[in-house]
């Protein structure tokens, strides 16, 4: 494996590759197994494969979820140096590679931006539309891969390579789970142990939700969700909706449930200090 740490490192390595097409990965380190199914799904398909590494000040909304972000270069070095290629590359720029001058760009996805994330995160998809787009540009790729863990951002680059009319196929990974359930997260080394103890609330709350359309109208759901998860103590529910898959428009009752549609439960907790979020399909039989 290769480490680029500027963009002409980056280039001279994708040259040296051969100029074959290229799968990308982009991650804000701190590696998990999550980050990790992304990586074996680009080695599986593609030829070369780009990991970069950036934590990127644009999509923090909050100043201080950006500073104690954890950073782990050692060890996801460690971890992709095990799995990747002689030829792959490590992409881990600074600042300045990125944003050689501070980026102005406002991007506009429609619903996107009113629902869920966007309405309790101002400005995050348009750090994320404005580092993406950078990183596409620099990186070239044929396909990206991204995971179903963060629901709304893979919307929006989807819609954000729509906008572009860019050929970049966008690949969705499932979300991967500890033991217990908690979707794996960067942010999970954050969480307190009494806290963590009791995280696998949000999995078990999920799973039954994403059964209960056919017994019961949203509102219902809605109040046995906002229950498991404010009677945890610590815990405080941001949000729960049932949104589906291309538009995200949270439907507020049974009756907006368009059949043939696939639909998720989306979910935004406070669990001590962390802001934790995560999704399941519905079932809709
Ligand atoms: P980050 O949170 O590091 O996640 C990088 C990629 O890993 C994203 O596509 C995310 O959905 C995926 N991922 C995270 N946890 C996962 C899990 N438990 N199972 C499956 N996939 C998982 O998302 C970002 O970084 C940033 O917003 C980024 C796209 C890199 C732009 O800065």
């Amino acid at each position: 494996m290769k480490v680029s740490v500027t963009v002409k490192e980056l280039h001279e390595a994708i040259s040296a590759a051969g100029e074959v097409p290229v799968g990308f990965v982009p991650t804000m380190g701190a590696l998990h197994r999550g980050h990790l199914s992304l990586v074996m799904k680009a080695l599986d398909e593609s030829p070369l494969v780009v990991v970069s590494i950036f934590v990127n000040p644009t999509q923090f909304n909050d100043t201080k979820d950006l500073e104690k972000y954890p950073r782990t270069p050692a060890g996801d070095l460690a971890m992709l140096r095990e799995i990747l290629r002689p030829s792959d590359i490590v992409f881990m720029p600074g600042e300045k590679e990125i944003y050689p001058e501070k980026d102005t760009r406002t991007f506009s996805f429609g619903n996107l931006d009113r629902v869920m994330e966007a309405l309790h995160r101002p400005g995050h998809f348009n750090g994320v539309a404005q580092v993406v787009s950078r990183l596409f540009e620099i990186v070239g790729p044929s396909v990206a891969y991204f995971g179903q863990k963060d629901f709304q951002q893979l919307a929006v680059i989807r819609e954000l390579v729509r906008q572009t009319g860019s050929a970049i196929k966008i690949v969705a990974c499932p979300i991967v789970r500890e033991s217990d359930g908690l979707a794996m997260s960067s942010r999970n080394v954050l969480l307190e142990p009494g806290i963590r103890k009791n995280a696998s609330s949000i999995f078990r709350a999920l799973s039954e939700a994403s059964t209960m359309l056919s017994r019961c109208d949203i509102p219902e759901i809605r109040q046995y969700v906002a229950g498991c998860i404010n009677s945890l103590p610590g815990f405080a529910l941001e949000y729960f909706e049932i949104a589906d898959e291309k538009e995200l428009i949270p439907a507020v009752s049974g009756s907006e449930i368009i059949s043939g549609r696939k639909y998720f439960c989306c979910i935004a907790v406070r669990a001590g200090s962390v802001r934790l979020i995560d999704n399941m399909e519905m079932r809709l039989d």
